[in-house]
């Protein structure tokens, strides 16, 4: 039984899939999870509440005034008791009142009272999961802090086939026991994480960068928004995207761009990352006109770019973590503790460049942590996302700042 003792708030909408609720409800309460329901009026055409009552061994509601036996629902009561307000399926109609706060029956009332985490899996047609204000009102409620059970692919209600259908009962009860078993050390901490490659342009079509995949700082990112912080990840163009819907995305191209993005924000963070492959230099002058191809050979003037780590290092304050990344080829172990010092690192990553299954591009990789007290830490090749779990290791083992 993963989920004895839990509380969870199911809240039903007018959708074909509210039927999946009795066999979630039987899935959830299986796994002894104490289980209230909330109906929206709609969702009454679709199921009936004695058949959700009967499986979840309590009363249903979906209305704020019970005029049969004259008692008023509290949702601000229902809010609270709940450890995690699960809505499946969500319709499109209750999606955008979420998004926009408006509380016109009790689901979406007891939505705005609730404290605790909220899950919403939508179900709808393709093209309407699809449409640009439910993609719209999904991207609020995330920025809200919601977690979104995305819809799963196959044949729809309409008879369409697409992306749409509620995701599984059984799907749904594991991500909810993923949830109550995650790790939440990092919960109330927030996080910066520079990531990807920059580029410096040349002209209007051509411009300097490396082969940075943005993997690793991906990686880190989810291990951080799975273990509770708020994150927000500064990315350099192309890079890969962090794949929790929770994470802040600010796009950038140049040096200078990630420096005034994360310059922005550092002063709020309790944890800054800095994992991107930051061009050292770039052109002096941007040609505003594509260059020509003239004469048998071109020199590009190249200036220094800033050093974002280190420029932000000097002003880290005292409860702030600064983790940093060396990519060396030579004299590995003693450039990445210079660094650790010079950029005022509490900790440094350095990736092997010698192991075939470790550095860019890839999907696996090979570390040695080093810490500012002199103590280190070895990997093996495994995959970034387990790389990223020990960095986040690593830096729970620093010593607690005040
Ligand atoms: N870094 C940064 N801004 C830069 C250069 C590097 O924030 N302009 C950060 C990287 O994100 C990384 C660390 O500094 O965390 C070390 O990066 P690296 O490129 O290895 O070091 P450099 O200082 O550029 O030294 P070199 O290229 O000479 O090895």
């Amino acid at each position: 039984m993963h989920l004895k003792g839990k509380r969870i708030l199911l809240g039903v909408t007018g959708s074909i899939a509210a039927y999946k609720a009795a066999h979630l409800t039987r899935l959830l309460v299986k796994e002894g999870a104490e289980v209230q329901i909330i109906m929206s009026t709609s969702a009454l055409d679709f199921i009936t509440p004695l058949t959700l009552a009967t499986l979840s061994k309590n009363p249903v509601y979906h209305n704020f005034f019970d005029a049969k036996n004259g008692s008023w629902t509290n949702h601000v009561e229902l809010g609270l008791w709940a450890d995690l307000f699960l809505i499946a399926p969500i319709s499109a109609n209750t999606l955008a009142k979420l998004a926009n706060g408006l509380c016109d029956n009790l689901l979406a009332a007891t939505y705005l009272s609730a404290r605790c985490p909220v899950m919403i899996a939508p179900a709808m047609d393709l093209d309407m999961y699809q449409h640009p204000s439910v993609r719209e009102n999904l991207k609020k409620v995330v920025s809200y802090g919601n977690i979104i059970l995305d819809a799963e692919s196959g044949e729809l209600a309409s008879g369409l086939s697409g992306q749409g259908r509620l995701m599984e009962p059984e799907n749904i009860l594991d991500q909810v026991i993923t949830h109550f078993k995650s790790d939440k050390s990092f919960a109330g901490k927030r996080v910066l994480i520079t990531s990807g490659p920059t580029q410096e342009a040349i002209d209007p079509v051509r411009f300097i960068s490396n082969h940075s995949s943005g993997k690793m700082g991906a990686a880190i990112a989810d291990a951080f928004a799975s273990s509770g912080a708020e994150v927000h990840v500064v990315l350099g163009h192309g890079a890969k995207k962090p794949k929790h819907h929770g994470v802040i995305i600010y796009p950038v191209k140049s040096a200078n761009e990630m420096y005034m993005e994360a310059a922005k924000i550092h002063n709020e963070m309790d944890i800054c990352v800095f994992a991107a492959a930051v061009a050292d230099y770039a052109p002096k002058d941007v040609a505003l006109e594509k260059i020509k191809k003239e004469g048998d050979g071109m020199t590009i003037d190249l200036v220094k770019n800033i050093d974002i780590a280190y420029t932000l290092g000097k002003e880290k304050k005292f409860h702030q973590i600064h983790v940093g990344f060396a990519l060396e080829t030579e004299n590995e172990v003693f450039h990445a503790k210079q660094k650790l010092e010079k950029k005022n690192f509490d900790l440094i990553v350095l990736n092997s460049m010698r192991e075939k299954g470790a550095g860019f591009q890839l999907d696996t990789n090979k570390v040695s942590l080093f810490f500012e007290d002199g103590s280190s830490l070895q990997s093996e090749i495994m995959p970034k996302e387990e790389i990223a779990k020990l960095i986040l290791e690593g830096i729970k083992k620093l010593p607690v700042k005040i």
